[in-house]
């Protein structure tokens, strides 16, 4: 439906900019890193699966997004790198965090775009609910550590959060975080979902308190895409039910290069470089659910992330970020 399809306008260029995105081999995040390669960009692709990788740096090379012209895009494009990144694995976000800060010169945007939905109930090899980890604390972790980095590529950086409008009926369970007690796929998606724009929201806050100008961030909800994020649907829910998503979705909603918008918005346009810490969808500031907009809420799941990392929540925020820092020292 049209009024569901607004796109981005910025012709912003990216040449000379680094821009790191999570879970860009297919969906959202592919779409987004072709836009952001026919601006000129260097797009890292963080991913788990290298094979699939692969194939995404072959297709976006291949095919430009539908705003450029095919006979002009190889001579805008930039570059396309693939880093291994498994959000499940503190250990493989480290690793990961660890390569990019040694290997690249800047990082100027990073997309936390990876994830999954409808997930049977397990834990992580850390202990912890994987929806959640995969969702929220990896991404907490990975851009902690990439902070410094962003600084020293200062200013005109963003961070842009990949939440979901399903975030209004979902909770913090800060009683039960891994919801050892009552878990349900969709329970465990929303609770991921709102924390990304709770996220959001405290470290625009800590940026802006600690005085590190020149990074902004943001969360959104891309709009209702057929994707392969309905992979667990058929376990969970019923037989078929990713195939029901992704046919009206289809059928009604955006296809998958209208669905990257937002998230080019937020990334790119002009008119949202001075805004920071909001909420975002259709390419336009949104109201979050009350929840997400409560300070203390925030600052509970930052603490509650920390404790999970086994971090001090330390207030002087350029402390905070040192020692998480000698994590992969
Ligand atoms: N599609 C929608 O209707 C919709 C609506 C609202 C919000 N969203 C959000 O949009 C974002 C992108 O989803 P999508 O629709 O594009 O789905 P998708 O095509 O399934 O993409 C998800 C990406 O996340 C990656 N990923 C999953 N687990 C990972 C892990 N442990 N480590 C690293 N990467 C991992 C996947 O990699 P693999 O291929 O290796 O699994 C894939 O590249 C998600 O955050 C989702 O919650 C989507």
């Amino acid at each position: 439906m049209w009024f569901f399809k607004k796109m981005c306008t910025s012709n912003a260029p990216l040449d000379g900019k680094t821009v790191v995105i999570t879970g860009a081999n297919s969906g959202i995040g592919k779409e987004t890193a072709r836009d952001f390669y026919g601006r000129g960009a260097r797009v890292i692709l963080a991913c788990r699966n290298m094979k699939k990788a692969d194939q995404a740096v072959k297709d976006i090379k291949n095919n430009p997004p539908s705003r450029i012209k095919e006979n002009e895009y190889q001579s805008i494009a930039g570059q396309l790198a693939i880093y291994s990144l498994d959000l499940s694995s503190l250990e493989s976000v480290r690793k990961c965090a660890k390569n990019l800060l040694a290997k690249e010169a800047a990082i100027h945007i990073l997309v936390n775009n990876a994830g999954v939905s409808m997930y049977p109930y397990e834990k992580t090899e850390d202990g912890i609910e994987m929806t959640l980890q995969t969702n929220h604390l990896g991404h907490f972790l990975l851009t902690l550590l990439l902070l410094p980095k962003m600084q020293s590529s200062s200013p005109g950086c963003r961070i842009v959060n990949v939440s979901s409008i399903t975030h209004i009926w979902g909770d913090i369970h800060f009683d039960d975080i891994n919801l050892e007690k009552s878990y349900s796929p969709s329970k465990g998606y929303m609770q991921s979902k709102l924390a990304n724009i709770l996220f959001t929201k405290e470290l625009a806050r800590r940026l802006k308190n600690a005085n590190i100008g020149g990074i902004n961030v943001y969360s959104l909800h891309p709009g209702l895409i057929p994707t392969e994020i309905t992979r667990h649907a058929n376990s969970t829910i019923f037989f078929g039910a990713g195939f029901i998503y992704n046919f009206l979705t289809w059928l009604f909603c955006q296809n998958i290069e209208e669905g990257a918008q937002t998230t080019i918005y937020c990334s790119v346009d002009e008119k949202t470089a001075s805004e920071t810490g909001l909420y975002y969808s259709n390419c336009t500031v949104a109201n979050p659910q009350e929840k997400a907009n409560n300070d203390q809420y925030a600052k509970n799941l930052w603490d509650v992330s920390c404790k999970l990392l086994h971090l001090e929540p330390e207030e002087d925020f350029t402390t905070f970020l040192q020692t998480v820092s000698c994590q992969i020292m």
